[in-house]
C-alpha cells in the first residue's frame, strides 16, 4: 500500500500520479487534498509521514508546489527518509542509494510525464545496501542521539 498526499499546489500532479500508479496495478491510498482550497502542507505531510514513522505503512509520495515544504516537514518524523527529487537521476538515486521511503515532488516545477517516469524509477528500483546501509545507520544513530553527533 502506497500512501500519497498533496497540498493545493500539488493537487493536479497528485491526481495524475494516482491514476498512473493505479493503472500499473499499484494499490494507492489517497489522503488528500481533493480540492484546490489553500491548505497547510505540514498537515498533509504528517498524514503520510506519521504512519511510515510508526511502521504501519512502508512508503509514500508527497507533492506540494515545489516539494520543499513537504520534504522539510516529512523529515521531522523519525525513520522517514523523504527525498525531494528533480529528475530521473535523482529519483533513481533516491531508491538505490538513500532507500527513500517517501518520494517528494514539486507539482509546479515538474512536467507530469517526467514526474510519472521518476515515480516509476523510484518505485521499481532496488536499494543497493552495502556502504549505503552504513550511512543510513548513521542517520538512525543521529535520530536516537537527538542529533548530537558522536563522530
Ligand atoms: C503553497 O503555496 C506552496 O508554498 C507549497 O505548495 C509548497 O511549495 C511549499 O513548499
Amino acid at each position: 500500500m502506497l500512501l500519497i498526499a498533496s497540498d493545493h499546489g500539488g493537487l493536479e500532479l497528485k491526481q495524475i500520479l494516482v491514476d498512473f500508479l493505479r493503472k500499473r496495478g499499484i494499490e494507492v491510498k489517497d489522503l488528500g487534498v481533493s480540492a484546490d482550497d489553500s491548505v497547510d502542507y505540514p498537515d498533509y505531510a504528517a498524514l503520510v509521514a506519521e504512519p511510515i514513522s510508526n511502521k504501519t505503512a512502508e512508503q509514500g509520495i508527497l507533492v506540494c508546489g515545489t516539494g520543499i515544504g513537504m520534504s522539510i516537514a516529512a523529515n521531522k518524523f523519525p525513520g522517514v527518509r523523504a527525498a525531494l527529487v528533480h529528475d530521473e537521476f535523482t529519483a533513481q538515486m533516491a531508491r538505490e542509494h538513500n532507500n527513500a521511503n517517501v518520494l517528494v515532488l514539486g507539482g509546479r516545477v515538474l512536467d507530469p510525464d517526467l514526474a510519472c517516469r521518476m515515480v516509476a524509477l523510484w518505485y521499481d528500483g532496488d536499494y543497493e545496501g552495502g556502504r549505503h546501509q552504513n550511512r543510513l545507520n548513521k542517520i538512525i544513530q543521529l535520530e536516537e542521539n537527538n542529533c548530537v553527533s558522536k563522530a
